[in-house]
């Protein structure tokens, strides 16, 4: 099981330092959340803002494209360190050629849905697939709520994935807690994203921990 911090809620200025103190509490993943503000209502980062990050922390680069336009831009992402690229299906028009595109460049592609897109509309791609990131908010913002139907979504994926023997991980991304985590990895998730609960608690590392003990 894999805890992946969302740097969103991270203090941006200290990025280095914010990312150095949950990697070396134990979180493999760093979540990096690009927003272009016309996919969804919100602007972040481009890769420019990780490419130096990359080789001063020992962590996988899970990058999680909510942008209009996943196939002209990925090549700089991955050029910047991305070694999951994960863009939205309901971003593209041919799914499969972003795939294609993204895996040609050398990283591993994921695809995310939002709440109200139903998980067989992947069915055809899961094959291809490195990652699928269920996303159990609206994407856009950090420190929403839940939303529950991701977990049959987690579900519907798992049971494909275990009967068919694919190969992607399963992450879910939104309103993460001990509560929600809990429910999420009975539904068979293998990756959960956090931002607000890490980088606002207390004790991020002691909520790191507490998440990945779930799976102890
Ligand atoms: C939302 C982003 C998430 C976000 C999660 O669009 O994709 O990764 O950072 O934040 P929390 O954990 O605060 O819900
Ligand atoms: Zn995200």
């Amino acid at each position: 099981m894999i805890v992946a911090p969302s740097l969103l809620s991270c203090d941006f200025s200290n990025l280095e330092k914010e990312a150095k103190q949950v990697v070396e509490c134990g979180a493999k993943f760093l979540h990096i959340d690009v927003m272009d503000g016309h996919f969804v209502p919100n602007i972040t980062m481009g890769p420019m803002i990780y490419k130096n990050l990359k080789g001063k922390v020992d962590a996988v680069f899970d990058v999680h494209l909510m942008i209009s336009d996943p196939l002209f831009y990925a090549k700089d992402f991955i050029a910047a360190g991305a070694d999951y690229l994960t863009f939205h299906y309901e971003a593209v028009s041919d799914v499969k050629e972003v795939i294609n595109h993204i895996k040609s460049l050398g990283a591993r592609v994921g695809i995310s849905i939002k709440p109200n897109t139903s998980p067989n509309v992947l069915d055809e791609y899961l094959e291809d697939l490195d990652l699928i990131l269920v996303m159990s908010v609206e994407p856009g913002f950090g420190g929403q709520k839940f939303i529950t139907g991701a977990l049959d979504k987690i579900e519907y994926f798992k049971t494909k994935k275990d009967n068919n023997k694919y190969n992607y991980l399963i992450e879910v991304d939104g309103g993460i807690n001990l509560e929600t985590a809990k429910l999420c990895k009975n539904a068979g998730v293998d990756v959960v994203v956090a931002g607000t609960y890490i980088f606002k608690a207390k004790d991020r590392c002691k909520t790191i921990k507490g998440l990945i003990e779930l799976w102890l």
